[in-house]
């Protein structure tokens, strides 16, 4: 774009997408003032057909959310150690050295405009610009996840989400998933305390969940949690707390993370890892590459590695929040995955989904182009916007390898870890499933009143799902502690014998008489 300007322009006037000012926009052309309108109105039908397309389709997850620029500062040491000794990702290096980042922020189930007041877990994810290249840790704030089998996903957000039929979302489809699927026990006894409502954005933990690899200049690895831990504390509301919330602003974590930035109130995460030696660990009543189990902290020490800062708004909502692009498989030298089948199923699933929801050159885009040099063969597609080839590179050749001045590739450096692999090929669960053990510790480890929340709404969902689906989570609930299972009996039993609703809505919620009263007929 050059700022060259015709005679009746200024550097305040309108113009269409091809330069031309406009000097008519109350009014479209027609045959004298009442109409018919006329066709050959360019920048009416400019106009209009742009704003036909200004969505782009949401995300089939993760729909709602806000996001804040900022910077990851590092300590250079993880724990008392230096941290190359773990990995030699250099973003973690040196004391105090600084790398832009991007975060998005989400709720999970529902459109692009829902409240931000509902049970559900919320993403947290992080775009780190290094000078290695782009690194996403695309993490939730619950440090679980409801299952470890990448093909079950589909089937999960589709219980979760709203019925095919009344679209709305309903308490009996999700028990009937989850009371058949033991392994997520676990996170539904989080999602069902007041863990499932996050106050607002920037009082909630972030996790990876998955577990991943750090490797160091030898090429040893080490199995890693990532965890942020925001200085702001961390709060949840109870069911009733959110319905509050609801009722005045159901954009209140949006805001709340926007009002921060703008008054200078900078929010701030500490990073935490984990780390196991790489391997299978037999020792552990649990497999460390299963996602839906907690590495405890007195067993596997939070160690900490920075911290990141939010320090600036988006100025454009679309170009920056809605057209973010994270994926899991988005790493650098000296982070790797782990075989945690989940991990290995979501690295298909994101840039996947991104060719299609934003278009096959998203990472053209500046919010998801690396902030170093990009020289790449690719060419074409829709939307293209330059050519990714480097200043010394022949523009005809895009293929390698070429004597004629093409790309070249690069030495690997550091040494590459080469984890070794043997087996049959089949599908099976993984072996230490242990469903129940840890979601039975979690529940013990509830203050009391988080419990007390946790079988009120799970109690007010369930009541009037199918008897079968009942039974199947006190069974559950009994598996995991018995007295989980008992209070959740008892907490049945007793509704049972109050009036209630078919289904109530939101879940956790119970259905009150909402006081509606008959309209005046104009
Ligand atoms: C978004 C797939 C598990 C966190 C998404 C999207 C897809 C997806 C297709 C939409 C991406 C887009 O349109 O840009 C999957 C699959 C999973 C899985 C297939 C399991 C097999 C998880 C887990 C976590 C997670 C375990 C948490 C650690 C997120 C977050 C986003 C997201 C934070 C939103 C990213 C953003 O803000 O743009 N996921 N997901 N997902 N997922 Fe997953």
């Amino acid at each position: 774009m050059d700022g060259r300007m015709s005679e009746n322009e200024t550097t305040e006037t309108l113009t269409n997408r091809q330069g031309h000012v406009v000097t008519d926009n109350q009014n479209v052309r027609t045959v004298g003032d009442r109409g018919p309108t006329v066709l050959e109105n360019y920048d009416f039908l400019e106009k209009i057909s742009h704003f036909d397309r200004e969505r782009i389709p949401e995300r089939v997850v993760h729909a709602r959310g806000a996001g804040a620029h900022g910077y990851f500062e590092a300590y250079g040491t993880v724990g008392d150690e230096p941290v190359a000794k773990y990995t030699r990702a250099k973003l973690f290096q040196e004391k105090g050295k600084q790398t832009p980042v991007f975060v998005r922020f989400s709720t999970v189930n529902h459109g692009g405009h829902s409240p931000e007041t509902l049970r559900d877990p919320r993403g947290f994810a992080v775009k780190f610009y290094t000078e290695d290249g782009n690194w996403d840790l695309v993490g939730n704030n619950l440090k679980i996840f409801f299952i470890r089998d990448p093909l079950k996903f589909p089937d999960l957000v589709h219980a979760f989400q709203p019925d095919p039929v009344t679209n709305r979302q309903d308490g009996e489809r999700i028990f009937d998933f989850i009371s058949q699927s033991p392994e997520a026990m676990h996170m539904i006894t989080f999602l069902f305390s007041p863990w499932g409502i996050p106050a607002n954005y920037r009082m909630m933990q972030g996790s990876g969940v998955n577990t991943y690899k750090w490797v160091n200049e030898k090429g040893e690895a080490h199995l890693v949690k990532y965890h942020w831990e925001p200085k702001q504390g961390i709060r949840n509301l109870t069911q009733e707390q959110a319905q509050k919330v609801q009722g005045m602003n159901f954009n209140h974590a949006t805001q709340d993370l926007y009002d921060a930035i703008e008054r200078g109130d900078y929010p701030e995460w500490e990073l935490f890892v984990q780390l196991m030696p790489d391997g299978e660990h037999p020792e552990l009543d649990f497999d460390p590459l299963d996602p839906t189990k907690l590495w405890y902290k007195e067993d596997f020490p939070w160690l900490p590695v920075g911290k990141m800062v939010l320090n600036k708004n988006p100025q454009n909502y679309f170009a920056e929040v809605e057209q973010a692009a994270f994926g899991t498989g988005v790493l650098v030298d000296g982070l790797d995955f782990s075989d945690d089948k989940l991990l290995q199923g979501r690295t298909y699933s994101y840039s996947d989904t991104q060719r299609y929801r934003v278009g096959p050159n998203y990472l053209q885009l500046p919010i998801n182009s690396p902030k170093k040099r990009v020289a790449t063969n690719q060419r074409g597609g829709q939307m293209l916007y330059y050519v990714d080839q480097g200043p010394n590179q022949n523009p005809h050749v895009n293929y390698e390898p070429s004597v004629l001045g093409g790309l070249k590739e690069a030495q690997q450096s550091g040494v590459e870890h080469r984890p070794y692999v043997s087996g049959e090929i089949k599908r099976a669960p993984i072996e230490r499933q242990n469903n129940f053990g840890q979601a039975g510790e979690t529940y013990r480890r509830l203050a009391d009143w988080e419990k007390d929340e946790l079988i009120k709404n799970l109690v007010n969902t369930l009541a009037p799902c199918a008897e079968k689906i009942k039974q199947d989570m006190i069974e559950n609930c009994s598996k995991c502690d018995p007295d989980y299972g008992r209070r959740l009996k008892e907490g049945l039993e007793k509704k049972q014998m109050e009036p209630t609703d078919t289904h109530a809505n939101p879940i956790g919620s119970e259905t009150a008489d909402n006081g509606i009263k008959e309209a005046i007929k104009l």
